[in-house]
């Protein structure tokens, strides 16, 4: 049995969450996987040695008893409404135990005034789970995740466009990191939290790329050419709602919308890439073209043959009748939490402080 402290990975079936379990397991470490429910995705974290904790995150009785036993944690709110709310009962319960580090998921564009309120409730949770005195924390704040991108893969490999909201083809505004980079990160801090407490970390992948490069790697990778379609961000929102598999509420649309318009400003480009992932996850970040490459790899439906490119196009027609979302009816129907001034993340003097270079370097704190 191993004797290295035992650690709770929350959201564990998630993008993040199953490679910080396989990769704390690979070390040694033992894992504590919490997910909502078992499935094919359980049974491989079981599978590789992980305990599985079926429960609910938003629940505290459920999330008191996960952390029964727990020395280090991984708090990784869902892409979801309420993840204050999840917050601030992973700060709750683990207030309760004898915990001495925690790794918090937290964003690039995490900022007190952002307009996005799911950005708002990052900062927050931030702040409120590094007053403890009882644990240590880092913060790993990533950008616009590679996989993002591989969300309109099918509509690449069957109709040969890559469609997203993300301003002009040939400007480079996003140095995407993978999930498993990422993961690697909060690994890192996981493993060694003496050398990591109190900082903050924005792993990014190798390079900036513009809409025109994405389009051309995802291309080189499925064979065939592929064009990228600036889209508006209604269309978006009526891609999003229309194709499975979407488990993006309309809050969370909204937020993406938000995400959209900040990745056109470049916020997402302000001093990337870092080399997070090379001087804390300690390996070379993975390149765009790779994670394409082993995306595909795993879905035999993306290999082209006539139904499947009238199933694309009977998609594409979905999408265009499908109604568009108010995003900002969606905000104000919903009691959202509004700020009177809002400011994106460039036109935050503190956002901006926080992401100088040399402050990159120094893995600062934020500068909340
Ligand atoms: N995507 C980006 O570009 C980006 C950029 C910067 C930061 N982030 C941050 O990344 C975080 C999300 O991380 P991620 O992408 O690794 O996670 P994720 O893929 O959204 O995974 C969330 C996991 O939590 C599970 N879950 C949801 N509700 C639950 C509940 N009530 N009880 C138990 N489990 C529940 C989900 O289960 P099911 O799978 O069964 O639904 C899913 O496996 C967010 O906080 C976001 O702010 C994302």
């Amino acid at each position: 049995m191993s004797t290295l402290p035992r650690i709770l990975v929350t959201s564990a079936a998630g993008k993040t969450g199953r490679h910080v379990t396989t990769q704390l397991l690979e070390k040694g470490f033992p894992v504590r996987a919490f997910v909502r429910k078992r499935d094919g995705r359980s049974d491989a974290l079981a599978r590789a040695g992980a305990e599985i904790f079926e429960g609910d995150q938003y629940a505290l009785s459920d999330m008191r008893r996960a952390m029964q036993g727990m020395k280090r944690a991984y708090q990784c709110a869902p892409t979801a409404p309420n993840g204050l709310h999840f917050n601030a009962i992973f700060t709750a319960a683990a207030h309760e135990v004898d915990l001495e580090h925690v790794v918090t998921l937290g964003q690039w564009l995490s900022d007190a005034d952002h307009p996005s309120l799911f950005t708002r409730e990052v900062y927050i949770s931030d702040l409120l789970i590094r007053m403890s005195s009882k644990f240590t924390v880092t913060s790993v704040n990533p950008g616009w995740f590679a996989d993002n991108y591989l969300m309109v893969l099918d509509m690449a490999a069957h109709l040969g466009v890559f469609t997203m909201p993300l301003g002009p083809g040939d400007q480079k505004k996003n140095a995407p990191p993978s999930n498993e980079d990422i993961a690697s990160v909060a690994v890192a801090a996981l493993s060694d939290p003496g050398r990591h407490a109190g900082k903050s970390y924005r792993p990014t992948g190798p390079e900036l790329m513009s809409p025109n490069e994405i389009a051309a790697s995802i291309g080189s990778v499925l064979g065939r050419k592929v064009r990228y379609m600036d889209i508006s961000e209604k269309m978006m929102s009526k891609a999003l709602r229309a194709l499975p598999p979407s488990n993006y509420s309309e809050a969370a649309v909204s937020q993406l919308a938000i995400y959209a318009d900040e990745y056109r400003r470049g916020s997402f480009a302000v001093n990337a890439p870092t080399d997070a992932v090379r001087r804390v996850g300690g390996r070379l970040p993975e390149r765009f073209e790779s994670i394409v490459r082993r995306a595909v790899a795993e879905r035999s439906e993306l290999r082209t043959t006539s139904l499947r490119r009238v199933k694309a196009l009977l998609n594409f027609a979905k999408i265009l009748l499908t109604p568009a979302l108010d995003l900002t009816k969606v905000q104000s129907d919903r009691d959202y939490v509004c700020i009177p001034r809002p400011k994106f993340s460039q036109n935050s003097a503190d956002w901006v402080t926080t992401h100088q270079p040399q402050r990159v370097a120094q893995n600062p704190v934020s500068a909340a």
